[in-house]
């Protein structure tokens, strides 16, 4: 009798097995099941890094982000979510097709943003329903057998030969309320992060679209020396080191030290404000009021980064001569390492009253050379990425209207007069080596001119031709 019944048990089970596996692979009348994934996303990477769902079935995923903001792309199947710091976003999709598909971070994170994707994997086949497919005994109920297959729970009893769906074991714990957790808490775990930053507001002298953090207080200060590194020109290889090792590469000569101080009043509006000591005739003690407003950001995932300025600056420490700059800081990534920036400007009354021409007022012959009033700047800049914290730069800045140079009288020996006046000037041409630590940047620059506020970089005060460049230095530093 009992053999009987145990004989009778195992077909039951078989059945049951197969009834199940055909149940798996073809649910009948219910909706498949909803497949649920949690995903971290955190710098730089997605955990787990390869998931792997069934076509046809229906995926949600839960990511969290553990730290910064992070996106999840899909593009295959047209997803792009924003992860807030420290957040969770449900994302919902029936996959439709076969395949291997990458999915990747779409909101910049970082220096490995670009590092940060994962695959998902689309299989045909039940894969996962026979290993997956479990099969238990209720231990108080005899002839109860329990079995678990793609998320569902059947109970089958073999005496009363009924089946039954029964809940999930472990329900899923609706997440709901780490979407709106705590912003206060994210906002400031933001601030303290150091996120990786791809360049500075300043590539040499030329400024980037940059966004200015909100209540951050920045100082920036410029230096740059007077005499430039000469190669060897007209002089002895032992005059040159003797001259050169003398004044330590021009390090010892008289240099021109600016600071300034920007404030970001909301997230994207900031003020700025520049002194620049540098005096010469036309030219002393500028200071410069701006303001700032941040427009446009590639982390954003928009084509460009855009800032606009707008200043004024005034000589003798603000009391005279203004002039009114206008200009907009463009910035675009190229590749992974390299950013390219287009910031052009209007200077206006750059030399109003003709004031870089004061000095000659009593020289008739300097009537006839004619300045300018009004300058336009059209600075094209580069930031190269060499190491993660270190990147080269360069920049060039070609202008129309007045150039700021050097007034020089024109000597004819033949007749041993002054026969008139010219300016020499060149555009501004920069290169240099920036090195992030922290809050700090700090960049060693080569320049063919001193100025630094924004009507004047653009121009060499000192008339060098452009293969001779005076050493300088930026300094950055995040004090709020
Ligand atoms: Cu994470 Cu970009």
């Amino acid at each position: 009798m009992k053999r009987k019944y145990a004989f009778t048990g195992i077909i039951t089970v078989s059945f049951i097995l197969l009834f199940s596996m055909v149940c798996a692979a073809q649910p009948l009348a219910d909706p498949p099941q909803q497949r649920e994934i949690k995903i971290t996303a955190r710098r730089f990477e997605f955990s787990p890094k390869t998931i792997t769902v069934r076509k046809g079935e229906r995926v949600r995923l839960v990511v969290t982000s553990e730290d910064v903001d992070h996106g999840f792309a899909l593009k295959e199947f047209d997803i792009d979510q924003e992860i807030k710091a420290k957040q969770t976003k449900v994302i919902e999709f029936t996959p439709n097709r076969e395949g291997r598909f990458q999915f990747s971070c779409s909101v910049f994170c970082g220096d490995g943003h670009n590092d940060m994707a994962g695959e998902l994997i689309v299989t045909e086949a039940p894969i996962e329903a026979a290993s997956t497919m479990k099969v238990s005994f209720d231990q108080t109920t005899p002839g109860v057998v329990i079995v678990e297959s793609a998320g569902e729970r059947l109970r089958i009893d073999t005496g009363k030969k009924t089946v039954e769906r029964i809940a999930d074991a472990e329900p899923v714990k609706p997440r709901s309320s780490s979407r709106e957790q705590a912003p206060a808490v994210a906002a400031k775990e933001r601030e303290s992060s150091k996120a990786y930053e791809p360049y500075d507001y300043h590539i040499v002298n030329i400024p980037t679209p940059k966004q200015v953090r909100r209540h951050s207080l920045n100082l920036f200060f410029t230096h740059r020396f007077q005499e430039t590194i000469t190669p060897l020109e007209n002089e002895k290889a032992d005059q040159h080191i003797a001259r050169i090792s003398k004044d330590l590469l021009g390090l010892d000569s008289s240099s021109v030290s600016s600071f300034g101080l920007t404030y970001g009043i909301t997230g994207r509006l900031y003020v700025s404000v520049y002194r620049s000591p540098l005096c010469q005739p036309g030219l002393c003690k500028t200071i410069e009021l701006g303001l700032g407003y941040h427009l446009l950001d590639e982390a954003r995932r928009s084509p460009i980064a855009l800032s606009a300025y707008a200043s004024v600056e005034g000589d003798d420490n603000f009391t005279e001569r203004y002039t009114y700059n206008l200009q907009a800081m463009i910035g675009r990534s190229v590749t992974k390492y390299v950013n390219l920036f287009f910031s052009p400007a209007a200077h206006i009354n750059s030399n109003g009253s003709d004031r870089f021409k004061e000095f000659l007022t009593n020289q008739p012959l300097a009537a006839r050379l004619r300045l300018g009033q009004n300058s336009g700047s059209f600075g094209f800049g580069m930031n190269a990425r060499i190491r993660p914290t270190t990147s080269l730069l360069f920049e060039y800045t070609p202008r129309v209207g007045f150039k700021m140079g050097q007034i020089t009288p024109i000597f004819d020996t033949n007749i041993g007069q002054i026969t008139g006046f010219k300016n020499k000037s060149e555009a501004e041409i920069a290169f240099g080596i920036e090195k992030r630590i922290g809050r700090h940047v700090f960049s060693l620059t080569f320049s063919n001119t001193q100025g630094t506020t924004t009507a004047r970089y653009n121009s060499s005060n000192q008339a060098l031709p452009p293969n001779k460049f005076s050493v300088g230095f930026n300094l950055f530093r995040r004090l709020l």
